[in-house]
């Protein structure tokens, strides 16, 4: 059993709390840090948490927990870590780990020094949908994997921190890139280097400095590609996608706006319909169990039993590094306009992947370039010559 201090009562306090309370689970929230006297009694009556506090500094000493949950702005999971370390408990930060490579680095060493439990929590490397298609992956079922699309979009962050450049360390591109990014490198492997990036970003509609769309291309040591699609000017809801290409299949993947329950009311569907849903009314695309489909369940049954049984969780500190390392690359690549190097101080994953084309082999004179069957009832073999390169045609 855990016992935590939860460190925000926001979006993603609640929904974590919300997560660590469900069902009939054992692990519990008993102190919760809210800068709001009256938002912190609020939360904790609510959500049954014996003690709440405006200081995150006794949150994280309280002498009965045992694990910290950073659910905070972006500019404050730094100095929250370094209260977590000297206190040497376990502690688990949201996404985006920091706002640059720099900062994530420190918090990485920051627990690494004090041999404290770190967890990063990317709850969309966890949904059971993409623990699914990862265990197929990974089982070799899409052969070699070549391209991963994926997607997160929606009308814009619910608080004012999240425009403010300083606090969240930019725009949609590290806000939602962060978790693209992550998903990507989990279907490519996570011992493959990411090694370049190329990025397009604008500020389309909202009335703010920073990104309010982008478009980024992250190329890794084996020839994979990662793209990723973000907006915070995206208008009907929360669109959550992925794509994965591999040599021999494919996964599509929608968790969040139409998953296969749909819903019309023209009267309306109570005040609350799914995250970042524009309406009540009209045709609506609700989600059975929130909590569940964006992962939140399955990402802290691994933090926890990571804790307990003493082994490194999917998704730590080191990996939320990476995660700054390629979106700071992103960033430098938005404003020169180029392929940018990704910049890695710390690289524990592998450096002897290089790039190789996948050649099928036909017989021992010609490589298969294709087999197709034609409306005609034909079948067309296209084949390349070993020895004079030639590209021909077979057909039966
Ligand atoms: N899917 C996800 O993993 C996910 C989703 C949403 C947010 N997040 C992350 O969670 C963190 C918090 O986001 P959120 O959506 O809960 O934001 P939020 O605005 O809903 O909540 C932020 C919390 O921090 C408190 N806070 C704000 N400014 C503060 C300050 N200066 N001092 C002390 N407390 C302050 C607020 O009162 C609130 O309790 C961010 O890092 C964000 O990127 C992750």
């Amino acid at each position: 059993m855990r016992k935590i201090t939860m460190l925000g009562t926001g979006l993603i306090g609640v929904f974590y709390t919300m997560a660590i309370h469900g069902q009939r689970s054992r692990d519990k929230v008993c102190t919760i840090y809210s800068r709001s006297e009256e938002r912190g009694r609020k939360v904790a009556e609510e959500y049954g948490i014996a003690r709440h506090t405006t200081s995150m500094e006794d949150a994280i000493n309280d002498p009965e927990t045992d694990t910290v949950v950073i659910g905070l702005p972006n500019d404050m999971h730094l100095e929250a870590v370094r209260l977590c370390a000297q206190a040497k408990k376990a502690v688990l930060c949201t996404k985006p780990l920091g706002r640059t490579a720099e900062e994530a680095k420190q918090m990485l060493q920051m627990v690494e020094e004090a041999g404290v439990f770190h967890g990063y929590l990317e709850d969309l490397a966890y949904t059971p949908k993409t623990l699914k298609a990862l265990e197929t992956i990974q089982a070799g079922a899409l052969g070699k994997i070549l391209w991963v699309r994926s997607r997160e979009t929606h009308p814009g962050p619910h608080s004012d921190w999240f425009w403010n450049a300083k606090i969240s360390g930019g725009g949609a591109m590290v806000d939602l890139g962060c978790h693209c990014i992550e998903i990507a490198r989990n279907y490519i492997g996570k011992d493959v280097m990411p090694i370049e990036a190329m990025c397009w970003t604008a500020t389309q509609v909202k009335p703010i400095e920073a990104e309010d769309h982008a478009i980024g291309l992250v190329k890794y040591a084996n020839g994979a590609i990662a793209q990723f699609e973000v907006s915070w000017s995206f208008r009907g809801g929360m669109d959550l996608r992925d794509e994965v290409s591999g040599s021999e299949g494919v996964v599509r993947i929608d968790h969040f706006l139409r998953t296969g329950f749909e819903v019309y009311t023209a009267v309306g569907m109570g005040d609350y319909v799914a995250e970042k849903a524009e309406s009540t009314k009209g045709w609506l695309f609700p989600v059975g169990d929130e909590v569940n489909t964006l992962g939140y369940n399955h990402m802290f049954t691994d933090m926890f039993d990571g804790i307990e049984q003493g082994k490194t969780p999917m998704e730590s500190f080191y990996d939320g590094y990476i995660v700054n390392a390629i979106i700071d690359a992103c960033y430098k690549s938005a404003k020169s306009k180029k392929w940018e190097n990704i910049e890695l101080e710390i690289w524990r994953g592998r450096t002897d992947i290089i790039e190789e084309r996948i050649l099928i082999e036909y017989d021992a004179n010609h490589y298969l370039v294709k087999e197709e069957k034609l409306p005609d009832g034909r079948t067309k073999t296209i084949l390349k010559e070993k020895e004079s390169g030639k590209i021909i045609d077979r057909v039966s």
